[in-house]
Order: C-alpha cells, then sequence, then structure tokens
C-alpha cells in the first residue's frame, strides 16, 4: 500500500483541474429588460467573475427594445443585484470591474437592421475570441425563439459549426414548446439556422447541486446501487413542493399550469436521473443517452388511463404558514372559472429490466404547507418473520431520502432498537448535511449552467429528443383535461398537501405520500 495514503484519509478526487480554460467570450442577453436577466442572470455573472471562472476578457451584451443607455441599464442592474444577490453585500469595487463590461444594445427582435447593430456592436472588440465566441441567451417569449434565431443567422450572427460558427451557442429558455407538435415545430426552426450542439436547453433544476449529485451517489458509491432495483425497492416519491402560490404569474400559469410548468421538465428530468442506467461515460451524449433511453421506457398513459392514474389539484383560500392566500381562481389574470392545475400527482411505471412494477410516484404543488423537494426511495419490508412479524405494521420499511433543497442532504432510515429494558423499536436517521459537511455553499443554478455553456459543455441541458420524448409523456394527460371542469375532489386549501384524490392513488397500492419534513 502506498505509505503516504492512510487508511482513514478523505481521498478527494478532481474530474477537473478545478478551473476550466475558457476562451474570451460575448454573451449577448436577449430580454435584457426581463425579470429573469436581473434577478438570475447578471447575479450568476458577477458571482462567477467575483470567484475568477469566467474568462477573461469577457463581454456582456444586453439587447431589449426600451430605450437605455449603457449607464442606465448598469444602474438598474446595480440595483437588482443588490436584492438579489445570494452574497448579501456587493463589493462595489467589483462591480465597477464587472459592469465596465456590460453594454446595451437597443433594438426590436423582429427587425434585421436591429441586429447588423449589434454585429458593429460585436465586431468592435479589438479581442479576436470576443468577436468569434459567441453565446446567444434568448431570455424571451419562446414564440420569438425561432424569429431571432434566424435573424442572427441572417446578419452572419449564427453560423453552423461547419460555416465558421463552431463558437456560435445559443441557450433557450424554457418553456420549450407548449405541447409535442409545438416542440417539434420550435425544433425544427431552431435546426434551420443551428447544429443540435450549439443549442442549450434550459432546465435549472439540472444546474442544481443535489441534482448533479444524484449521478454520483449512485455512481460513485457501491452499496447504494446494488439496491437500486425492483428486487429491494418498493416504491419511489418524488415530491417538488413550494409553499408559494402564483404570485404575479398567474398569465403566464394559466397558459402553464403545473403539469407543463414543472412535471415536463424538472419532474421528469429528476426522475430519468434517479432511475437510468450508468451511462458508458461520463460524456454529455453518453449521459444524455441513458437519460432518454429512461423516459423512452416509461409506460404510456393513454388519454383514457389518466383518470386512475394521474391527479390533478388546484388551491382553494387558505393559510400558508401564517398568512392567508386567496384561491388561485381569484389570483390576478386568472380567469374566475379556470380549470387550470396548480397541482398534480401521478404514478408511472418504468417498463424496463430494473423497475418493471415498481411505482413512481412524482407530485408537484403550489401553495402546499413547505418548500422542499427530495426523492424518496422507499424499501421492502423484510419478510414477516422476527421482528416484522410481531410488530405487524408498525415496523416501518428503510428508506433513502435524497433532498434536492432546502437543507440539502441525504438520509437513511432504518430500525434501531430504543435503548432500555424494555423492546421497543423504531425508526432512526443517518444523515448527512451539505451545510455541516461542505459548509453553507450553495451556488445558484444559473452559475453552474451559464458555465458549463460559456464551456461549450452540452450535459446539463436537454438534448432536442430528450425534450420532445418528454412531451410525449404529458401531452395525453393534458389533452384529457384541457377544460374539462374540475371536480370537488380536485381542490385543495392552500396549505395542505393537495387534493384527497392524490391520497387515493396511492392507496391503491397500499401506499401513501411521505410528506417532506422541514430539517433543523
Ligand atoms: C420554474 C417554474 O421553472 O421553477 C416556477 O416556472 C417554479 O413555477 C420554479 O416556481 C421552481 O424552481 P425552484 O428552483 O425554486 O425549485
Amino acid at each position: 500500500m502506498n505509505e503516504a495514503v492512510h487508511l482513514d484519509e478523505l481521498l478527494s478526487c478532481r474530474l477537473d483541474n478545478g478551473r476550466r480554460n475558457l476562451e474570451p467570450c460575448t454573451i449577448v442577453i436577449f430580454g435584457a429588460s426581463g425579470d429573469l436577466t436581473s434577478r438570475k442572470l447578471i447575479p450568476a455573472l458577477y458571482h462567477l467573475f467575483i470567484e475568477g471562472s469566467l474568462p477573461t476578457p469577457f463581454r456582456i451584451i444586453g439587447f431589449a427594445r426600451r430605450e437605455k443607455t449603457d449607464d442606465s441599464w448598469r444602474a438598474e442592474l446595480r440595483d437588482a443585484l443588490g436584492k438579489f444577490s445570494r452574497s448579501k453585500t456587493v463589493d462595489d469595487a467589483k462591480w465597477q470591474e464587472f459592469a465596465a463590461q456590460i453594454t446595451y444594445c437597443r433594438g426590436d427582435l423582429t427587425n434585421p437592421k436591429a441586429f447588423e447593430q449589434l454585429g458593429l456592436d460585436i465586431r468592435e472588440s479589438n479581442n479576436e475570441s470576443l468577436r468569434t465566441n459567441l453565446l446567444f441567451y434568448l431570455s424571451i417569449s419562446p414564440t420569438q425563439f425561432a424569429e431571432v434565431v434566424e435573424n442572427l443567422h441572417t446578419s452572419g450572427l449564427l453560423q453552423r459549426p461547419d460555416q465558421g460558427g463552431a463558437n456560435h451557442r445559443v441557450i433557450v429558455e424554457k418553456p420549450f414548446g407548449t405541447d409535442l407538435r409545438s416542440a417539434q415545430l420550435l425544433n425544427a426552426e431552431l435546426m434551420k439556422f443551428c447544429h443540435e450542439a450549439q443549442i442549450f436547453r434550459i432546465d435549472h433544476y439540472l444546474g442544481k447541486e443535489t441534482v448533479q449529485n444524484i449521478l454520483t451517489f449512485r455512481f460513485s458509491n457501491s452499496i447504494f446501487e446494488q439496491l437500486w432495483n425492483r428486487h429491494t425497492v418498493e416504491q419511489v416519491q418524488i415530491t417538488v413542493s413550494e409553499n408559494l402560490g402564483v404570485g404575479s404569474r398567474g398569465g403566464y400559469y394559466e397558459e402553464s399550469g403545473a403539469l407543463r410548468d414543472m412535471v415536463q421538465n424538472h419532474l421528469l428530468q429528476v426522475l430519468s436521473l434517479v432511475a437510468m442506467e450508468p451511462p458508458v461515460s461520463l460524456q454529455a451524449e453518453s449521459i444524455r443517452d441513458e437519460k432518454v433511453k429512461l423516459l423512452r421506457s416509461i409506460r404510456p398513459i393513454a388519454q383514457n388511463e389518466v383518470a386512475t392514474n394521474v391527479v390533478r389539484g388546484q388551491y382553494t383560500a387558505g393559510e400558508v404558514m401564517g398568512e392567508q392566500r386567496p384561491a388561485y381562481r381569484h389570483e390576478k389574470k386568472v380567469a374566475p372559472d379556470s380549470t387550470v392545475e396548480t397541482y398534480v400527482a401521478m404514478r408511472l411505471f418504468i417498463d424496463n429490466w430494473r423497475w418493471s412494477t415498481v411505482p413512481f410516484y412524482l407530485r408537484t404543488g403550489k401553495n402546499l404547507p413547505l418548500s422542499a423537494s427530495e426523492v424518496r426511495v422507499q424499501f421492502r419490508s423484510t419478510p414477516n418473520v422476527l421482528y416484522t412479524a410481531q410488530c405487524n405494521q408498525r415496523l416501518d420499511s428503510n428508506a433513502i431520502t435524497l433532498r434536492l433543497q432546502p437543507d440539502e442532504g441525504i438520509s437513511l432510515r432504518f430500525n434501531g432498537k430504543v435503548p432500555g429494558t424494555s423492546m421497543q423499536l423504531r425508526p432512526v436517521r443517518m444523515h448527512f448535511s451539505y451545510d455541516s459537511e461542505f459548509g453553507a455553499y450553495t451556488p445558484e443554478a444559473y452559475e453552474r449552467l451559464l458555465l458549463e455553456a460559456i464551456a461549450g459543455d452540452a450535459t446539463l441541458f436537454i438534448r432536442r429528443d430528450e425534450v420532445e420524448t418528454a412531451w410525449r409523456i404529458v401531452d395525453p394527460i393534458g389533452t384529457a383535461w384541457d377544460r374539462k371542469p374540475l371536480n370537488g375532489k380536485e381542490f385543495y386549501p392552500a396549505g395542505t398537501w393537495g387534493p384527497v384524490a392524490a391520497d387515493e392513488l396511492l392507496a391503491q397500492l397500499g401506499h401513501a405520500w411521505r410528506h417532506p419534513q422541514p430539517i433543523h
């Protein structure tokens, strides 16, 4: 044995050198006046800058219709950074240095002339890389994606790799389509002007540290992966609950609902990472191949099977954390007779060798008692002898919970003997917490995603076939619900864990929801 390796040493292993060698890059943000830009994108870029992770030099150009100067836009962004930055205080000297790289280009997305101006702005730089290494962030309405990409192409700013655009990339925000057909159309439009390798479709859940850790947890440990199959797992529950209502986003939500807003993307992404087979390598395409394969193995739910496998819900007035919340139908920009779902619960089966017969329960909702995202893998109970025979239903079976947010961590629940002279058993918990192990460093998802896009690594982005396969899964559900009136069992008061029908869905197979717990 290598003498230098002490048995108990924490061997850490680097897959990179800790610092990417990034080429200088110009980032153009379409939708510069939008909420996402000031709340997420600029704070993320600022943090990357102060950590020294952005390439040197770099440029950020904001593109939008409103009349602004470089300085007035910078002032707006500085203001927003004060409110939304994850580090409480903003270092003014650093901000000045960062802001000096930011400029504003006023223009109309539909006007090819405006793109000529953008081209001039980009080319004015005397750094060759800044003129050719271009990242276009489409933080705009999905109805404008195709036109912007076409205008970029016509103005020569976005070329295919074989035509000189090897370093031209486009980041596309969600929602990517509203159903399979619209997603296919959008893909076809984008493909007219760029190659799949140049398109980075965002699902910000993939930028979360804990979501990335799912693959590390599964494939860098030998003890858990052996249990990860139908022989030992009884059911899996994936919960993404939110304790806020739709707030000011009623207009958007009326068009999307929880199915399109959360299930088609975030929940199915988490599910695919939890259930996929080991990829042949850690390369982007190997990982994405396995995710698509998994999504394809999900047993389709036909329209006439929706009622028995999927539950929708809509919140009525109620109280969340001591605060009164209005009914969804009374939110701003929501129709008073809206049938849009603010809650979805569903049971999926994965028809492959590993998971056949294991139910995967997915649920998400607004105005639930707690904001928490977690994956709970519930194991089968022990044979009906010894303790189980004596305890009847009172002996809990083991579970591993991957807590994605907040209070990020992983816990294993198993039974133990309560100390004392009597014979009493109860579940105990072994817990790994990110905070106590690594300190409170949890970078924003957008930081990681922007950095990966700058580096041209697509692992954390959604591939064309992936987005389409996900729509194929949810489309029949959306169609079955479309404008169908809600029945009494489909409402839930704000502050509760969803409609009664969701409990009945699990009861069909003798299961019950395990609600996330606040962890202090
Ligand atoms: C977004 C949805 O994609 O994700 C929102 O549009 C939702 O409705 C949000 O609130 C949840 O993200 P997070 O990171 O807060 O869990």
